[in-house]
């Protein structure tokens, strides 16, 4: 599959590796066509790998990752066009933190409580699936869930059932057994607002490879 990844850190870097290694053509876009930490990830990753702007990522993928600093999301969206996003599935996976006061980060209050980066994503591009996922773990766990011991969870929000199949998919091929589904675009609340029990859990076991596992009767 031709897939567009919006964003160049941790995260885009993380799932651009992984799915090429599973044989898809990968596309990384940047606000700017010679990003270096693109063309680096190009280089190391062979002929199926390439890299453009925002724009040439979300007109190339078929399917496309959000993988921006959450509080520029929609900017980035915009400038990669919603034009070249309408009728894809955008698996969205930011999350919106103020750094303005130093660490820990606050939640942006324009993206919680009775909103959400997922629901104002899909609100300002209605065209557009967005399937909320993979937020609540850090990038290289979303996409090797075996470098942690047992069993361990991983969630999804959105509006478009055949949108959120296409998604558990791909989370299937990366080794996440049962994502939960957690219901429309609007559970994108609950999963943005456990960042800040993530910075804790952060601090506590003073390195980012833990996760949630949930259970029941
Ligand atoms: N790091 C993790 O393990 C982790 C885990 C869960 C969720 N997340 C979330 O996933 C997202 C990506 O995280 P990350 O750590 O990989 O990278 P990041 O540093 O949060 O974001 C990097 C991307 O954001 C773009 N960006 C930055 N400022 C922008 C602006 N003003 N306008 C438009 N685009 C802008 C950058 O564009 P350029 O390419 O042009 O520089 C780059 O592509 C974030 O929302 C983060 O909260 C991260």
């Amino acid at each position: 599959m031709k897939i567009g990844i919006l964003g160049t850190g941790m995260v885009g870097k993380a799932h651009a590796t992984k799915l090429i290694e599973l044989g898809h053509e990968v596309k990384m876009g940047s606000r700017t066509a010679n990003n270096e930490k693109a063309s680096e990830w190009v280089k190391a990753n062979g002929e199926k790998a390439s890299h453009g702007t925002f724009t040439d990522a979300a007109k190339f993928g078929e399917i496309l990752f959000n993988c921006t600093k959450g509080e520029f999301s929609i900017d980035a969206l915009k400038m990669a066009g919603a034009e070249n996003l309408k009728g894809k599935v955008l698996i969205e996976i930011g999350n919106a933190l103020d750094f303005s006061k130093g660490m820990p980060p606050t939640l942006v209050p324009s993206y919680c409580n009775t909103t959400s980066l997922g629901e104002e994503i899909q609100k300002a591009f209605p065209d557009v699936k967005v399937v909320k996922t993979c937020n609540t773990t850090n990038a290289l766990i979303q996409v090797n869930p075996g470098l942690l011991k047992g069993d361990h969870d991983i969630f999804l929000s959105g509006d478009d059932n055949d949108a959120k199949a296409k998604v558990k998919e791909i989370l299937n091929s990366y080794g996440w057994k049962s994502p939960i589904d957690l219901g429309g675009i609007v559970t994108s609340r609950g999963v943005e607002m456990m960042m800040p029990v993530w910075l804790q859990l952060w601090g506590v076991y003073k390195n980012a490879n833990f996760n949630y596992k949930i259970v029941t009767q």
